[in-house]
């Protein structure tokens, strides 16, 4: 079983890292692999509502690593989504990055995921909900925790202080681990619901 986990910090070694490395050591525990991927550095552009990505399944701009990483998305067991809250939400090469992987559908349905929001001050509640919006509308199974998964700290040193921050974390990644295996294994005698056609309902007049 394996797990992405995306970083949307441009700092490498940053506090969403940080957040990500706690996550992923809880994970191990349970063999359960986890490779974390660095998003916020690239140069990635956003969305432009062209409507190709439903004709083609993958995004139409191939010249960053967007489809990359939808294959890989697609072929794991889980997702993670880590961002530091910037202005109130989540960081803008993050978010760009976001709408493109999720918009033409992502094979995520009944797998497990989990997201973080690491901040100074403000805003973490805001851009933990950011996160799960794209989680929740691919029908992911979400991993609870006993509070919001939101850290504090401008650097690692001070996240390291953030002992409830670090325990909320490690909680969601154990939660994930029972329910990655406990689907996997349920599976074999609950199938999931039928799929039905959608509704598409605007309301323009
Ligand atoms: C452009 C920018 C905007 C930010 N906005 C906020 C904010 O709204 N609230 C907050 O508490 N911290 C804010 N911060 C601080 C970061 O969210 C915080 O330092 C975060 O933990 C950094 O994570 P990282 O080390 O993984 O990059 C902002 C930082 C930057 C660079």
């Amino acid at each position: 079983m394996n797990v992405i986990a995306f970083n949307g910090s441009p700092h490498k070694d940053g506090v969403v890292n940080s957040g990500l490395e706690a996550m992923k050591g809880e994970l191990d525990k349970e063999g359960i692999l986890t490779e974390i991927i660095h998003v916020g550095r690239e140069v990635i552009r956003g969305c432009i509502d062209c409507g190709k990505c439903r004709e083609l399944g993958r995004c139409v701009f191939n010249d960053d690593i967007v489809n990359q990483c939808r294959e890989k998305v697609n072929d794991a067991n889980g997702i993670i989504l880590g961002s530091p809250v910037y202005y109130g939400g989540i960081a803008g090469t993050f978010k760009s990055f976001l709408d493109r992987l999720f918009f033409p559908g992502v094979n995520l349905k009944y797998k497990v995921g989990a997201v973080a929001a690491s901040l100074r001050r403000s805003g973490g509640i805001s851009t933990f909900h950011q996160l799960n919006n794209y989680l929740n509308l691919a029908q992911v199974v979400l991993a609870p925790s006993v509070y919001w998964e939101v850290i504090h700290g401008n650097n690692p040193e001070e996240f390291k202080e953030d002992k409830e921050g670090i325990q909320i974390l490690e909680i969601s990644a154990r939660n994930m681990a029972w329910l990655l295996k406990a689907i996997t294994m349920g599976k074999r005698d609950f199938h999931p619901p039928e799929p039905v056609k959608r509704e598409w309902t605007n309301f323009i007049h």
